[in-house]
């Protein structure tokens, strides 16, 4: 059993910084950010605002967007799974507020995972399961991050490339094409962040390591994925990889150049968002009517563990 997107929808802070303003502070420039990762500007979490407030506010433009295409009872939303690496609680999880504030039913299973940039490729296949044995018809999978609150401000070769933001999906069970893989290796040394308890929580990148290995996995995620399916990789309409750098997304675009235009960028608005990066492209891909019904979409996202995956479904 495979997946249906019903409706998408993002929310973003109010504050956009842009690599100018970023290098007023630190010993950096435009045109080197933008040459090394294609990155433009950055959203950033201010006052009130937290990886909570966005995943409320996408949650409703996730449902709304839904109820376009059909009549959505919220109280047939049996799963929610937030994916964050950067709670503002330990706990209740964010998925629990975002329960509370749509007033689900309770008989709702609710959590948060973390797997980093990987998560909300993970969560697909988690609500995706889970909806296969729940008597209710939907899953909501947000992923949310508010990143800029663990960067070092002082820290040049970190603090440009990561941008906070929510987005995600309202999903029903579906008979079409669905293909599915995952990867965890234990890396613990080149992407990682300390948690609550510890003195230091800043982001640690190792950059060149981390680019090496998601290069690697993202051509595997896409060679394994096509493998399992029965589809070719040119019946592939879109494909949408996590945001981290743009030189990446052309290293894969380049081993095939036959679907090379059919890579869908949008990393110069947004910088890295982790969780929320993935479905906040296909939201923006939503509402510029590029899903078509049928659309055969093959999504790539790899993050810090390592975590990796891929997963190919129809809209
Ligand atoms: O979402 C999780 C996945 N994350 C990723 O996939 C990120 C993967 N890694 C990368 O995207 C790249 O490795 C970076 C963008 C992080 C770095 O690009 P790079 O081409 O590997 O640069 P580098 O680390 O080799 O640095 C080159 C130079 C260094 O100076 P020296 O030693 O050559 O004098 C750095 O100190 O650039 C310097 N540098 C900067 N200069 C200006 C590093 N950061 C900056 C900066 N502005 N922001």
């Amino acid at each position: 059993m495979g997946i249906k997107i019903l409706g998408t929808g993002r929310a973003l802070p109010q504050r956009i910084i842009d690599n100018n303003e970023l290098g007023q502070s630190v010993d950096t420039s435009d045109e080197w950010i933008r040459s090394r990762t294609g990155i433009g500007q950055r959203y950033k979490c201010e006052g009130e605002e937290n990886e909570k407030t966005l995943a409320i506010a996408a949650a409703k433009e996730i449902i709304l967007d839904a109820c376009k295409r059909e009549f959505i009872n919220k109280n047939e939303i049996g799963v929610v799974v937030v994916a964050t690496s950067t709670a503002e609680h330990a706990f209740p999880s964010t998925a629990c507020m975002v329960c509370s504030a749509l007033d689900l039913d309770s008989e709702v299973i609710a959590f948060d995972i973390t797997a980093a940039c990987s998560g909300f490729l993970y969560g697909l296949e988690i609500v995706r399961s889970l909806l296969e044995n729940s008597k209710k018809k939907y899953g909501l999978l947000i992923g949310s991050e508010h990143l800029t609150k663990i960067l070092d401000k002082n820290d040049r070769t970190t603090c440009v490339l990561f941008g906070d933001g929510a987005a995600g999906v309202l999903i029903k069970n579906d008979e079409s094409i669905y293909v599915h893989k995952a990867w965890a290796k234990g890396d613990l040394d080149s992407l990682y962040c300390n948690g609550i308890g510890k003195e230091e929580t800043y982001l640690h990148m190792d950059g060149k390591a981390v680019f090496k290995n998601a290069v690697k996995a993202f051509e595997q995620a896409i060679t394994e994925v096509i493998a399992e399916s029965e589809i070719k990789l040119t019946d592939v309409d879109l494909f949408v990889t996590h945001q981290a750098n743009e030189r990446i997304i052309d290293y894969v675009r380049k081993k095939h150049p036959e679907v090379a235009e059919k890579f869908y960028v949008n990393i110069e608005r947004y910088a890295n968002t982790s969780a929320a990066s993935i479905p906040i492209a296909l939201d923006e891909l939503n509402k510029a009517g590029r899903l078509n019904s049928g659309s055969k979409i093959l999504c790539v996202a790899f993050g810090a563990g390592f975590t990796w995956s891929g997963c190919l479904f129809a809209m």
